[in-house]
């Protein structure tokens, strides 16, 4: 019998960190890549020592009750982790490690990619063309917002979100304006083109483009609701690419099919993988299937930093991503 941790990776991972997790621990792989059940994720804490979870799977506080857990890490595969009770994880004493830093550009490109989609209308562009509708150029055919030297307004100024200014102002000559939960140095965030204002409502109420960068659940979710979708501009744009509960999405649909907004780029849902079908049926939104991570460089560092996390832990040494 091995005297390696047991492991267990809850999905397929890029091939080359499954190789390096193989020569570390006793690994087991779901074979089948399709989202374990809430019974097999039960299970699973009480027979590996540590799961390796993802954004796909949901851990809530009854998973971790009862005792008799095998469990003593978990090592989440993304940077964001409300899919997991992290108090309830500690209090069974199990460590939560998540993976921030390596996935930051590439998050933020896709968060610049909805935006430049949603304002140039590429979605519906694209479909017309495929569809074999276009019938050629003409003055007044599709037309978009200008982005150049609009104003941006960011919630949550972490990582991402500077980054995500720093590739609007300093790419796109925009005005780039935050909310941050705490304050941030006035002379850090001008290194990122940007300024902090006091409110989400200050943000929302000036900003052309609205992009989300906060954590979502707990005081996070719906913090985008009816009331505050209307302080936006009538031809405001909403981007997310954080956590598809920060917006309350039966309000968002009503604010595009109202035009109290002029249309939302979205690269995470309330209810994934499912997108509400009057959603998927506007015209004046671009969706894509939670793609913010989804490149080879980042989706193998996000699993090498996993790796070296649980590494640590196994060795007896503080793993350096820890959150619980
Ligand atoms: C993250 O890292 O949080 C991504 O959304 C994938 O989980």
């Amino acid at each position: 019998m091995s005297s390696k941790p047991r492991i267990l990776l809850t999905r397929r991972w890029p091939a080359a960190v499954e190789q390096v997790l193989a020569e570390r621990f006793d690994v087991t792989l779901n074979e089948g890549d399709v989202p374990l059940t809430a019974a097999e994720l039960a299970e699973a804490l009480r027979t590996y020592d540590a799961v390796l979870p993802t954004v796909s799977d949901r851990l809530p506080a009854d998973l971790f009750a009862g005792g008799g857990l095998r469990a003593k890490i978990l090592g989440n595969y993304g940077v964001g982790y409300n899919h997991i009770d992290v108090a309830a994880a500690k209090a069974a004493d199990i460590v939560v490690t998540n993976t921030p830093g390596v996935l930051t550009d590439c998050t933020a490109d896709i968060a610049m990619t909805l935006l430049l989609a949603v304002a140039r209308r590429a979605g519906e562009g694209e479909r017309q063309v495929r569809a074999g509708e276009w019938s050629g150029w003409r003055p007044t055919h599709m037309i978009g917002g200008k982005i150049t030297g609009k104003t941006l307004g960011i919630i949550g100024f972490g990582r991402i979100g500077k980054a995500m200014a720093k590739r609007c102002h300093f790419g796109f000559d925009m005005d780039v304006v935050f909310y941050n939960r705490s304050r941030i140095d006035p002379a850090e965030a001008s290194r990122y083109g940007a300024r902090q204002l006091d409110t989400v409502e200050d943000v929302l109420k000036v900003a052309d483009f609205v992009s989300l960068h906060c954590p979502g659940g707990g005081e996070n979710r719906h913090l985008i609701n009816a009331e505050r979708l209307a302080l936006m501009k009538k031809g405001a744009y909403l981007v997310n690419t954080a956590r598809g509960d920060v917006i309350d999405e039966p309000a968002l649909i009503a604010a595009l099919e109202n035009g109290v907004i002029r249309g939302a780029g979205l690269d995470v849902f309330e209810a994934e993988p499912n997108v509400p079908e009057r959603l998927r049926g506007l015209e004046n939104v671009v969706l894509l299937p939670h793609l913010g991570s989804a490149t080879e460089e980042t989706r193998v560092a996000m699993g090498m930093k996993v790796a070296d996390n649980i590494t640590a832990f196994f060795d007896g040494r503080e793993p350096p991503d820890r959150v619980a």
